[in-house]
């Protein structure tokens, strides 16, 4: 049994980068078994909190189920041509008292609006981001989904036939990623 954990760098209700990754939980084979989590309740990093009273119960919690994964996804939309506050502000909570990303096999896909970047520049932040953290992020290959407005649909579910062989042909060589460790 593989395990995998999605992270969404959204919050919102219907949010296509949560879609996504419900989408790559439901095309895994059966011996690949995917959690999704949220970043909600994650208090915004302040040093003086941390003194006080430590981490809070939602970053333990979260930290916890990344280091029981094998592997982890991140979901990342793009806000003002980087990664969204909310995501790196976790990643720093994270980052505190030993990264659970340490050895751990990391991937990066995202879904953004518009034909153009399809949250590369965004992913590309992340990705500098997780080295600071010692991830072990899959190169390539990349998944960068452009038009979220018309692939996926009200409620943040992928839709698009095109796309979801596209993300199902990376979510096979993410798992030969995360269980081939040479
Ligand atoms: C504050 C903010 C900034 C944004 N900046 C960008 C941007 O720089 N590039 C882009 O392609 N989309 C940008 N968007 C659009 C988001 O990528 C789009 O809303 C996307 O659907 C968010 O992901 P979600 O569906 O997972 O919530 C921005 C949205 C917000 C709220």
């Amino acid at each position: 049994m593989t395990r995998l954990l999605g992270i969404s760098g959204s919050l919102r209700k219907a949010s296509t980068n949560t879609g996504l990754l419900r989408s790559i939980r439901d095309m895994a084979p059966a011996h690949v078994q995917m959690e999704v989590a949220s970043l909600h309740g994650i208090p915004l990093f302040d040093e003086d909190d941390e003194a006080a009273t430590g981490k809070p119960a939602a970053v333990a919690a979260l930290d916890a189920r990344i280091r029981s994964a094998d592997g982890i996804i991140f979901a990342c939309p793009e806000y003002n041509f980087s990664m969204p506050g909310v995501l790196k502000n976790a990643n720093d909570w994270l980052s505190r008292g030993g990264s659970p990303f340490r050895w751990k096999r990391v991937g990066v896909v995202g879904a953004g609006g518009g034909q153009v970047a399809g949250t590369a520049r965004a992913q590309y932040h992340l990705r500098q981001n997780l080295q600071a953290l010692q991830a072990i992020v899959m190169p390539r290959p990349e998944v960068f989904i452009t038009n979220n407005e018309v692939k996926f649909n009200a409620d943040g579910t992928l839709t698009d036939e095109e796309t979801w062989r596209y993300v199902a042909k990376w979510l096979e060589a993410f798992i030969e990623w995360v269980e081939k460790r040479p």
